[in-house]
């Protein structure tokens, strides 16, 4: 099957400093594939070349491509459709991607409504829905709600139900899950993977947990100052990694944390 994500020796610098070195990896429809590495590898960086989140001042080369389109050099209608239907972007931070002056029930309708021209009585029930999957109660009431009323845990759950609502193909997840508890983590990855499966969604993933990584993810990506070193199905990670910057992640990794997503 061809690969739906598809980067392509990339190349990435901020006021000239290069900070991703060629990177290239690809995720196929139905696939979850994770890019782990230590803070500052560019894990953040890699995944939002596939929507073009860069500032002006940056300066790349190489291919980010989603269903053949290259983010990198599509024009902004291209762009546009990529950003509103295809992909969808669950960022590190759900506090600062969700606008504290709008209710959280306008943020999660926003694409459907406004890209998509779904009625709103139509775009709430599908947001109720989402909400209720990802394991929000009383979803309806709290759609009237702003952000500043939600946990860190229940707004990563309202930035992952907003990320679905427009049935994207493709979902990039940055720490998507990890302000979350054991339990309603647990929870989260149930519902993604339920979801994931009946929509043949390709998933991209930055993680620090390698345990959810092996788990959970078909293939592992390992990212170390701007460069992938090793690439690993998620099931030979613990026994089978060969990279020392890999050997040394999973000895740094706690032995108690097993988890069942
Ligand atoms: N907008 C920016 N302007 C300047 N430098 C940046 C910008 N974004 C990222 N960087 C730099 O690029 C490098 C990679 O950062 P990136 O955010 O991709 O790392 P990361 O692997 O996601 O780290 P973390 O695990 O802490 O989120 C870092 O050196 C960072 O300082
Ligand atoms: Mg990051």
């Amino acid at each position: 099957m061809s690969s739906l994500v598809q980067i392509e020796d990339l190349r990435l610098s901020f006021a000239g400093r290069e900070v991703l070195h060629g990177v290239s990896l690809e995720v196929r429809q139905g696939e979850t594939v994770a890019l782990v590495g230590e803070s500052g590898s560019g894990k953040s960086s890699t995944i939002r070349s596939l929507l073009n989140l860069y500032p002006d001042t940056a300066t790349h080369s190489g291919i980010a491509s989603v269903d053949g389109v290259d983010a990198l050099s599509a024009s902004a209608a291209a762009l546009h459709g990529l950003r509103s239907r295809v992909v969808s972007m669950v960022h590190q931070d759900p506090r600062s991607s969700l606008n504290p002056v709008r209710t959280v029930g306008d943020s999660v309708m926003e694409r459907l409504v406004h890209v998509h021209g779904v009625p709103v009585a139509q775009a709430r029930a599908t947001a109720v829905e989402l909400l209720e999957q990802v394991g929000i109660r009383d979803a309806a009431a709290k759609l009237r709600l702003y952000p500043h009323a939600f946990s860190g845990g229940m707004l990563q759950r309202v930035a992952i139900a907003a990320a679905l609502t427009v049935d994207p193909r493709v979902l990039l997840a940055d720490e998507a899950t990890s302000a979350l508890d054991v339990t309603t983590q647990a929870e989260v990855l149930s519902v993604l993977r339920r979801l994931q499966r009946e929509r043949e969604l390709a998933v991209l993933m930055v993680t620090h947990d390698l345990h959810l990584a092996a788990a959970f993810c078909d293939r592992v990506y390992v990212m170390l100052h701007g460069t992938v070193v090793e690439e690993i199905e998620g099931n030979r990670l613990f026994s089978s990694a060969e990279h020392d910057y890999t050997r040394h992640l999973l000895e740094a990794a706690p032995h108690l944390k097993r988890r069942t997503a």
